[in-house]
């Protein structure tokens, strides 16, 4: 019998054609980029409160490697590791991120996140990073993941999340998932992709359960609970959001 909490399991939901066929996000959700982009900007501008001549940096949920390129783009002195438990999303990353990988700025890590961050030692990071992935996790998941982060950075250190945040205002957000159904329908039916369609349905019925879905205050209120300092939002477009906190030093 399995006798694991649930509620604190992680779960596999990139695979088959979803996964294949990851680029697609792009035309589904245009804002991902931006907050990409802006995730990698916000490492690029920070700088810890302590001397270091190089930043280690561990990012959770590598996907293809969308945010995982920006990261890299945004300064030269990050070493990156990267976790993701889905095979078919590393091996995209790994196909699309082949000159960090040879240049060892780079390690992509198949595993599931919280397993690996319990095995880091404390204090040894410097920022984690992180892009669409917190949401995906179980809110018992997401809160042992947080407290993991906080355990793994160095005093001072920075954990920063671009990602989809939930409208506090339930109605708000319930217009705002319809109005994100009836773009999935749009773009699937023009491309004559049914398959994908259902995937990606299927996909934002997890996302939107109960026992997922991640709104905003909460998740603000949850890091400071953890015990994150100067908890932020830093930008919002709809859902997409870019927050960060640090470890009080
Ligand atoms: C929506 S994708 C985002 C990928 C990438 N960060 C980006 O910006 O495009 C979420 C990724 O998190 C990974 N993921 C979800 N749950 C995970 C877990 N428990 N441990 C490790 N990776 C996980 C998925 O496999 C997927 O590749």
């Amino acid at each position: 019998m399995n006798t694991m909490n649930p509620k604190h399991a992680a779960e596999l939901l990139f695979e088959g054609p979803l996964a294949e066929e990851y680029g697609m996000l792009a035309v589904i959700c245009p804002p991902a980029a931006e907050i990409s982009r802006r995730v990698g900007e916000y490492v690029g501008g920070w700088a810890p409160p302590y001397p270091a001549a190089s930043l280690n940096l561990l990012e959770i949920g590598s996907g293809t490697g969308i945010t995982t390129a920006c990261l890299l783009a945004s300064r030269q002195d990050t070493l990156i590791e990267s976790v993701d438990n889905a095979p078919a999303m590393q091996t995209q990353a790994r196909h699309n991120l082949t000159a960090a990988l040879a240049a060892k700025r780079l390690r992509l890590i198949e595993r599931d996140a919280l397993s690996h961050l319990r095995e880091m030692p404390d204090a040894s990071i410097d920022v984690v990073a992180s892009a669409y992935t917190l949401h995906n996790f179980l809110h018992g998941y997401r809160q042992n993941v947080l407290k993991e982060i906080l355990r793994v950075l160095k005093p001072g250190g920075l954990f920063v999340n671009g990602d989809r945040y939930a409208l506090d205002d339930a109605a708000e957000h319930l217009k705002s998932t319809q109005e994100e159904v009836r773009h999935y329908f749009r773009v699937f039916t023009e491309l004559k992709r049914p398959d994908l369609l259902e995937q990606w349905v299927i996909h934002l019925f997890s996302d939107e359960s109960e026992e997922h879905i991640m709104r905003l205050k909460p998740a603000l209120d949850m890091m400071a609970d953890t015990g994150f300092a100067n908890t932020r939002l830093h930008f919002r477009n709809g859902v997409n959001a870019l927050v960060s906190a640090v470890k009080p030093a």
